[in-house]
C-alpha cells in the first residue's frame, strides 16, 4: 500500500534531489485573471513565469496544487471524473528541456514509484500547421527502452495543452499512460482503450497563443509536468476506482452511516454516493480557501452553490432526509491534515454549508408540494419533469422514483428536450467563461455542426429509419448528440456509422442553405428535432448527395453555420455511446 503522503512526499523528495525548488499549492481562486473561475492546474499560478518573468526560487519548481474543474460536472458519477483533485507538478522556466523532463518523469514513474515496464505508454504530438511533430520526445522514449508500438502519435486534440484561458502558454505534450487490465497489456498501445489510463503528462511550453489564436513562440522553453495524486494512488494500490483510496473513503464511509446505504451495492446509489463525495469535497475547500467565497449567483459562488445543491439532491436518492452537507467536513480534514485552511476555516464552512443547505430544502419542501399537483394522472410530462428540476433542485432520477412510488411515470424524452433546450439558453456567463477561446475556435464548432447532420442521417440509414435527434450540443472540442433509440450499439455497428460519415465527408458534398416555410420544409423531408417549436419562417441546410435518389444525403432545419463542403470536415471519430435515460442514446464525437 502506498499513502496519499508517501506519494507526495517521494514525488517532491525525487525533484528536490533535481535541484526544483518546493513551492506552496496556489489559492483555488486565481489572481487577477479574469479568463478563469479557478485554478485548473498547478501551472496557472506560473504563467507569468512561463511567459518569462524572473521566478525568485529560480528557473525549476515543483509542487502540489488544489485544482477545480468544472468543465466537465456531468461526467462526475465514474469512478475518474473529479471536479477537486490534487496534481503533482514540476515545472522548468527556459532551463531543461524534453531529454531531462521525460528521463525524470519516467525515472519517477519506474524507479520511484515501482510501474512497471509492462504496462507503461506513451503518447507524443503528431505535428500540424501550428508546429511539427514532435520528434525528440520520440527519441527519448525510444532511448528509455519504450516500444515503438507503445508510442501513439496523436493530433492537437489528444497531445497539445494549454492555455489554461483563453490564451496563454500552451505547446505539444506527451502522456503517460498505465495498463488498468487485469489480463496482460496489449503490445500495441491503442488510447481508444479505455483500460490505458493516463498518469502524466509532461507539456512543452514555447507557444504563446494569441488573442488571435495565433500560436508564436514564447521568450523561453518551458516544461509544465502534471500528475493526478487520486489516480496515481488508485494505480499504486491496485484499484480501479479513485473513490476507493483514501482520498475518498472516509467521505464514502460517512455516507454510507448516513444514508444507510452500502458503497458498491446499487449503481445508481453508488453513482449518487460519489457525486456527492466529489462535490462536497470541491465546495469544502472553496468555502476553506481564504477568500471567504459564499455561495450565489455570480462566478465562484454560483459554481459552490451548484455543488451544494447537487450533492444534496444526490442525498435524497440516498434517502437522506435531513440535513448532512456539514457532517462531511471532518472527513476531508482527516484525509488532508496538510491543508490549513481547511482546520482555520472550519467554523465559516461549516455554517455556509448548514445555511445553504437550509435555503434549499425549503425550495425542495415547496418542490413536493407542486410534485403531488402533477400526480393526478398516469405520466408526468416532459415540462413538469422540468420545472421541478429547474425551479426546486429535483434530480430526474428523483421526480422518477417518487413517481414509481405512486405507480406513474415519467417523459423522460421531454424532460431531456426541455433541458437541452435550456441550455441553450441560458449558457451562463460563469460557465462561459471555462469554454475559454470559443470565438478562436469557431471554424472548428462549425466543422462539428455540419458532422452532426451527416451523423443524424447515418444514424438512421444504419440503426433505424425512425431515429428523431433528441438534444445536441457542441463545443470546439466535441460534438454530443442524442437521439431515441433503445439499446446499445455495438462496435460493429459504431464502426459502420463512422465509416458512413467519413464516406460522405471524402466525396465532398456540397452543403446549401435555403429559406422556406416551416410547412414547406416538413414536407420536402427535412428533419426537425423532436418537439422543439419552430417559427413560420425556417432555413433548411441541405448535403447534396448526386449517389442518392432524392438528390441528398442529408436536409435538416436548422439556424446554421456550416461549412461549404463536407471536405472541410476532417476525420470524424465517435469517441464514446453512452446511455442517457431510458430510450436515449448519447454519442460524443470529435473530429480531425
Ligand atoms: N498542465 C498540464 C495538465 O494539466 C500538465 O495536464
Amino acid at each position: 500500500m502506498i499513502t496519499r503522503k508517501k506519494l507526495i512526499e517521494s514525488y517532491l523528495n525525487f525533484f528536490k534531489g533535481k535541484n526544483h525548488k518546493i513551492i506552496p499549492s496556489a489559492s483555488l481562486i486565481p489572481e487577477n485573471d479574469p479568463t478563469v473561475l479557478f485554478t485548473t492546474a498547478g501551472m496557472h499560478p506560473l504563467v507569468p513565469y512561463l511567459l518569462g518573468e524572473k521566478h525568485p526560487l529560480g528557473k525549476r519548481l515543483v509542487n502540489v496544487q488544489k485544482c477545480i474543474r468544472t468543465t466537465d460536472i456531468e461526467e462526475v458519477g465514474d469512478e475518474f471524473h473529479h471536479t477537486f483533485f490534487e496534481m503533482l507538478g514540476n515545472w522548468s522556466l527556459g532551463d531543461y528541456w524534453k531529454e531531462d523532463a521525460i528521463k525524470w518523469t519516467f525515472e519517477f514513474h519506474t524507479k520511484i514509484l515501482g510501474i512497471p515496464l509492462e504496462r507503461y505508454a506513451v503518447s507524443v504530438f503528431k505535428g500540424d500547421k501550428d508546429a511539427p511533430e514532435d520528434k525528440e520526445s520520440i527519441r527519448v522514449w525510444l532511448s528509455l527502452g519504450i516500444p515503438k508500438e507503445r508510442i501513439a502519435y496523436l493530433p492537437k486534440e489528444n497531445n497539445w495543452w494549454g492555455p489554461a484561458g483563453k490564451t496563454g502558454p500552451c505547446g505539444p505534450d506527451t502522456e503517460m499512460f498505465y495498463w488498468l487490465g487485469k489480463e496482460k497489456a496489449p503490445k500495441r498501445f491503442d488510447p481508444k482503450d479505455k483500460r490505458w489510463i493516463e498518469i502524466g503528462n509532461n507539456v512543452f511550453m514555447e507557444y504563446n497563443k494569441t488573442n488571435e489564436g495565433n500560436f508564436v513562440k514564447l521568450k523561453q522553453k518551458n516544461v509544465d509536468f502534471g500528475g493526478g495524486v487520486e489516480r496515481t494512488l488508485a494505480i499504486l494500490n491496485g484499484l480501479n476506482d479513485d473513490y476507493l483510496t483514501e482520498v475518498f473513503l472516509p467521505i464514502i464511509k460517512k455516507i454510507e452511516e448516513i444514508s444507510g446505504k452500502k458503497y458498491g451495492e446499487n449503481k445508481e446509489e453508488t453513482k449518487a454516493m460519489r457525486i456527492i463525495a466529489d462535490h462536497l469535497k470541491a465546495a469544502i475547500f472553496i468555502l476553506a480557501d481564504d477568500k471567504k467565497i459564499k455561495p450565489s449567483n455570480k462566478e465562484q459562488g454560483y459554481v459552490l452553490r451548484r455543488l451544494i445543491r447537487r450533492a444534496i439532491r444526490y442525498g435524497k436518492i440516498l434517502g437522506i432526509e435531513k440535513p448532512f452537507t456539514d457532517l462531511i467536513v471532518d472527513s476531508v480534514i482527516e484525509i488532508y491534515p496538510d491543508y490549513d485552511e481547511l482546520k482555520n476555516n472550519k467554523e465559516f464552512v461549516i455554517s455556509q454549508l448548514k445555511e445553504e443547505e437550509l435555503k434549499f430544502t425549503k425550495t425542495l419542501k415547496r418542490g413536493l408540494k407542486k410534485f403531488e399537483e402533477f400526480t393526478n394522472k398516469n405520466i408526468i410530462s416532459g415540462k413538469e419533469a422540468f420545472l421541478l428540476y429547474q425551479s426546486y433542485g429535483f434530480p430526474l432520477e428523483l421526480t422518477q422514483e417518487l413517481a414509481k412510488e405512486k405507480g406513474i411515470s415519467v417523459d423522460v424524452g421531454g424532460f431531456k428536450k426541455e433541458e437541452e433546450k435550456h441550455q441553450k439558453i441560458s449558457k451562463t456567463a460563469s460557465e462561459g467563461i471555462f469554454k475559454s477561446g470559443l470565438s478562436d475556435h469557431s471554424e472548428k464548432t462549425i466543422r462539428l455542426h455540419t458532422a452532426t447532420h451527416l451523423l443524424n442521417e447515418a444514424l438512421r440509414k444504419v440503426l433505424d429509419e425512425k431515429i428523431k435527434q433528441r438534444g445536441s450540443n457542441i463545443t470546439p472540442e466535441r460534438l454530443r448528440f442524442d437521439f431515441n433509440f433503445n439499446r446499445k450499439l455495438s462496435k460493429e455497428e459504431i464502426k459502420k456509422i463512422e465509416d458512413l460519415v467519413n464516406k460522405k465527408i471524402n466525396e465532398g458534398l456540397k452543403v446549401v442553405r435555403e429559406e422556406m416555410s416551416l410547412d414547406e420544409a416538413l414536407k420536402s423531408g427535412a428533419q426537425s428535432e423532436f418537439g422543439t417549436k419552430y417559427p413560420e419562417r425556417v432555413s433548411v441546410y441541405t448535403i447534396l448527395d448526386p449517389s442518392e435518389k432524392r438528390g441528398w444525403f442529408s436536409k435538416e432545419i436548422c439556424t446554421g453555420p456550416h461549412v461549404k463542403n463536407t471536405k472541410e470536415i476532417g476525420k470524424f471519430e465517435i469517441i464514446k455511446e453512452e446511455s442517457v435515460s431510458a430510450g436515449v442514446r448519447r454519442i460524443k464525437a470529435i473530429v480531425k
